[in-house]
């Protein structure tokens, strides 16, 4: 059983470096932590960094959670291994380059790269945005699954995640209190399918939907509240098409010991108990 502790960062390749660190600050709101050669580091609270775009294809993503112990990450390999995911040992450099002391690489069964780090490093600056989006942090992410029964069993049987909600057979999945941090999504293949950062209230989510709209971001989704963390949301598209949200007011799950996951519909009403629309051509007819 891999214990994960948290969710890092996202590493997104892009063939706009500027361009996707111009979205990143003016918009999105994240601080520059360091410029490095063909690599970005961008901020969203107190660790080191939450998210790297650097020069490369932008079907090259990958997300890393954090491991609690060093011997976790020795165990998680050996499972892994067995299960028939070849595991990868980031070398030295490659250590540098995510700002963690190790880790290690796999693809999940949809084919996503998902990394395993041990002692990611954290700031010892505050983080403050040069746009004031309101984010208190980086959250979770939205993954896309070829196969979700399938891989509801991989990570709930593999790693510590459980079962919060599902929407349809989509399960949102959480590793510790907090509703989820991994949202399981339907898709043909691998990606990261958005990313969120957490805001103060809703009204960042409602002046950053003013502030976005008037600058022609395109929206996806919201604003809008899930029926299912109860979190009040905005979705929106940044550079090479990817989709990052901002929330508020998720649900913590404290008493693991009675909660039951619930089911949802895969239909509007299942995303949005405001009557948003997510932009999916289904639900748009
Ligand atoms: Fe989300």
């Amino acid at each position: 059983m891999i214990t994960l502790a948290d969710v890092s960062y996202v590493r997104l390749g892009t063939r706009d470096l500027e361009g996707a660190a111009r979205f990143a600050t003016e918009y999105l709101g994240l601080d520059v932590a360091e410029r490095a050669k063909g690599a970005i580091y961008f901020k969203s609270d107190a660790r080191e960094h939450t998210l790297c775009y650097f020069e490369g294809d932008p079907g090259d993503q990958a997300v890393c959670f954090e491991v609690e112990q060093h011997a976790d990450l020795d165990a998680a390999a050996a499972q892994l291994e067995r299960l028939g995911h070849p595991v990868q040992h980031g070398t030295h450099e490659e250590a540098d380059l995510r700002k963690v002391h190790e880790f290690i690489s796999f693809k999940d069964p949809t084919g996503n790269w998902i990394e395993l780090a041990w002692r990611p490093a954290h700031s010892g600056k505050r983080y403050h945005g040069q746009r004031d989006a309101g984010i208190t942090g980086f959250s979770h992410i939205g993954l896309c699954s070829s196969d979700l029964v399938r891989d509801e069993a991989f990570w709930t049987s593999v790693t510590n995640a459980r079962v919060s909600d599902r929407i349809g057979d989509a399960p949102l999945l959480r590793i510790d209190e907090v509703h989820h941090t991994i949202a399981m999504f339907p898709s043909n293949g691998p990606g990261i399918q958005h990313i969120n950062h957490q805001v103060e209230s809703s009204d960042d989510i409602m002046r950053s939907y003013h502030f976005l709209r008037d600058r022609q971001v395109k929206m996806v989704f919201g604003p809008g509240r899930h029926p299912t963390s109860s979190a009040k949301f905005l979705y929106f598209e940044g550079p090479e098409g990817m989709v990052f949200e901002y929330s508020s007011g998720v649900r913590e799950i404290a008493d693991e010991l009675i909660y039951r996951e619930r089911q949802f519909p895969f239909e509007p009403k299942g995303f949005c108990k405001w009557g948003a629309k997510p932009a999916i051509a289904e639900f748009n007819k």
